[in-house]
């Protein structure tokens, strides 16, 4: 087979059309959707990732990334409150929908109604915020864990949400 495949090293910067082949490339390796939720005063804030890994289980610690031009940066890199990490469930399409829209903020209620259709979560504090680029890595030391009743998992590859 012949490799046409776009090589990075040297460059500072990629350009646009090389971008677009390096996103497609990545969209290749397919991963679950988290919920990352935290509190801004009373309001409940929520971010659709799928950039969530495990990374260290003594301490317990985790990790995901989040775009430094994110509308939502303030709310979660400077933020000192708990943040609920939630594995969604196959029939939670919509809500993945919506916290990847500028409609992310949400009362107890609805946060309530994310849990308990969700696969788990963590409960997590900030542990390091670490710039990567044009993202943050965000660390979390996770405080608990919670197992909910067996689903299926939301899953998404090649920019589609796949069930
Ligand atoms: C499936 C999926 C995965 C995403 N993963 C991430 C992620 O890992 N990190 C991130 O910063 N944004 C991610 N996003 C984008 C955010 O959910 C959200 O759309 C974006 O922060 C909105 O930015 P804005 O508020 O500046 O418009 C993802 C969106 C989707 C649909």
């Amino acid at each position: 087979m012949k490799d046409c495949g776009i090589k990075f090293h040297g460059q500072k910067k990629i350009n646009f059309m090389n971008s677009i082949q390096l996103r497609k490339c990545l969209s290749l390796f397919a991963t679950g959707i988290t919920s990352i939720v935290t509190k801004n005063k009373s309001k409940f804030i929520g971010i659709t990732v799928n950039s969530f890994s495990s990374v260290s289980l003594n301490p317990p610690l985790v990790m995901w990334c989040i775009d430094k031009k994110s509308s939502s940066i303030q709310d979660f890199v400077k933020n000192k409150n708990k943040y609920m990490i939630i594995f969604l469930s196959r029939k939670q399409k919509k809500i993945s929908n919506q916290l990847a829209s500028s409609n992310n903020r949400f009362d107890k209620k609805f946060y309530k109604e994310i849990i308990s259709n969700s696969l788990g979560y963590l409960d997590c504090a900030m542990y390091k915020k670490i710039s990567a680029g044009d993202h943050y890595i965000i660390l979390h030391k996770v405080i608990k864990c919670k197992i909910l009743s067996p689903k299926l998992p939301l899953i998404y590859y090649n920019r589609k949400y796949n069930s």
